[in-house]
């Protein structure tokens, strides 16, 4: 069906079976009555628009800010059931995939639609690593940052760039230039993030190693110094890529939002996916758990944890990391997450701003507040833990977040291209501005 187009009234001898998969609405302002049919317990706002009063009237609309209860398409990446606290990518639970998959695997699952067999991962893993390698231009441009650049600026900008050195990825809807630029992506985002660390610290860059995993070779990238070969901590290594498998997908978040509606212009995927990563900054998204670390340091200590609460009762402050949109259970990375801190903390020391978290966790879950809110917490309350832990800087978690969430960027945007029911992303809006009025001369202005 043309979505520009709204829907045929459904027309069925049996009215039983017409109610059952449609919904009556009567427009009470013109007595008219509607039966909107009703698939995968949605209905097509479009369908609204034939409801008007007046013949040249625009007709209905649905007015929903911030999508809360709007589908913007069907997909089959990944599934979520908030309620419930599942998160699954391609059917499999992430429970399974962070204990017995891998990064790459799992990157390979969520664009591909299925686990690899033994070649075809070796063959994706080939080409993910060897496409780790950026521009030396690329080096040049990120010595025109500041010393206290913040490293998500310099990603966005840098990603943004990339499109600037591969025209052919404006070849959109050639499988093999997107498969490209797929390698290219997933390959080169370590690198970009690693390099605009090395630039902040204002240490000369480490070049890929395209004989380690995809998270030790980050690891190589970021704390290399001297040694001839970097060997990464296996446990840290084992830690970032069950990391990187938490957050490879979302669904329809904020920057796979980002992603779909930018890459709806058709414009390439290194400019939508460097507006993802800007949508992916903002502290109400990626840059939570950088804030979750502040407001630790800022509580300071364990008895300062009461009072903490109560301001962010009082609505003076909010408890970063608690809280989702979807999820009003326990968020399912999170558990896992706690489980990652423990192994983390056995080998790196345990952080000292555990104890405040944890104190946090367990007022939160007891208090009326948050019990009636069903604020629980999110993924982003113990990743910023372990990534200090790892000697990472507040400033590199939201980089950390982005990384492997390229793989779900890249998934969600080939499958808006490829469907057939997408078109550029317009919504409506309800105009609340002046009527037309004259121009005023400037001598005539109050
Ligand atoms: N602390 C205190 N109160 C909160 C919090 C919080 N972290 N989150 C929500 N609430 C309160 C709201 O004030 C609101 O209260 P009210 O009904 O009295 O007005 C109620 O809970 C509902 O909250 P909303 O803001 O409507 O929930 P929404 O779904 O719009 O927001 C969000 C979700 C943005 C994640 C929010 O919970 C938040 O700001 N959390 C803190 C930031 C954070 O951790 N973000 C990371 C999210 S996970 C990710 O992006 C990977």
């Amino acid at each position: 069906m043309n979505p520009s187009q709204p829907a045929a009234r459904v027309t069925t001898n049996d009215k039983t079976d017409e109610r059952r998969d449609s919904l009556t609405v009567t427009d009470n302002r013109t007595g008219k009555t509607q039966d909107l049919p009703i698939t995968s317990e949605t209905v097509r706002a479009l369908d609204l628009r034939p409801m008007k009063v007046q013949a040249d009237d625009f007709g209905l609309m649905s007015y929903d800010p911030a999508f809360t209860n709007t589908a913007l398409c069907k997909s089959a990446i990944t599934f979520i059931d908030g309620d419930k606290g599942i998160l699954r990518y391609r059917g499999y639970p992430i429970e399974d995939l962070a204990e017995k998959s891998t990064y790459l695997e799992t990157a390979y699952l969520i664009l591909y639609g299925e686990l690899p067999s033994g070649p075809q991962l070796d063959e994706w893993t080939y080409h993910i690593s060897h496409h780790t390698f950026i521009h030396e231009s690329i080096k040049k441009f990120l010595e025109g940052f500041h010393y206290d650049a913040h490293p998500m600026g310099m990603l966005i900008s840098t990603i943004a760039a990339l499109s600037t050195f591969y025209p052919d990825a404006r070849d959109i809807f050639n499988k093999e230039s997107r498969r490209k630029q797929t390698h290219r992506l997933i390959g080169k985002m370590p690198t970009l993030a690693a390099f605009a660390y090395r630039h902040s610290l204002g240490m000369p860059y480490a070049y890929p190693d395209s004989e380690l995993s995809y998270a030790g070779n980050f690891l190589n990238m970021l704390f290399k110094t001297t040694e001839q070969k970097y060997r990464p901590n296996p446990t840290l290594e084992h830690a970032l890529d069950v990391l990187f498998i938490l957050h490879a997908d979302h669904e329809q978040n904020c920057s796979a939002n980002a992603m779909r509606c930018v890459g709806s212009s058709h414009v390439d995927p290194f400019s939508a996916a460097a507006a993802a990563t800007a949508a992916l900054y903002g502290p109400l998204h990626g840059g939570a758990n950088e804030e979750v670390l502040h407001m630790l340091v800022e509580i300071g200590s364990i008895r300062n944890v009461p009072a903490y609460i109560k301001r962010v009762k009082a609505g003076e402050k909010k408890l970063m990391g608690f809280g989702h949109r979807i999820y009003k259970n326990y968020d399912p990375r999170a558990r896992i997450i706690k489980g990652i801190a423990d192994q983390v903390f056995e080998v790196m020391g345990r952080n000292a701003l555990l104890d405040i978290a944890l104190e946090c966790e367990r007022i939160a879950l007891e208090d009326e507040y948050f019990i009636t809110r069903r604020l629980y917490p999110n993924v982003d309350f113990y990743t910023g833990l372990i990534y200090q832990s790892m000697g990472f800087p507040a400033s590199m978690f939201p980089v950390l977040f982005a990384i492997p969430r390229t793989s779900g960027w890249i998934a969600q945007w080939e499958e808006m291209l490829l469907d057939p029911e997408q078109k550029i992303a317009r919504p409506r809006q309800i105009y609340v501005g002046h009527e037309q009025r004259p121009y005023v001369p400037m001598d005539s202005r109050d």
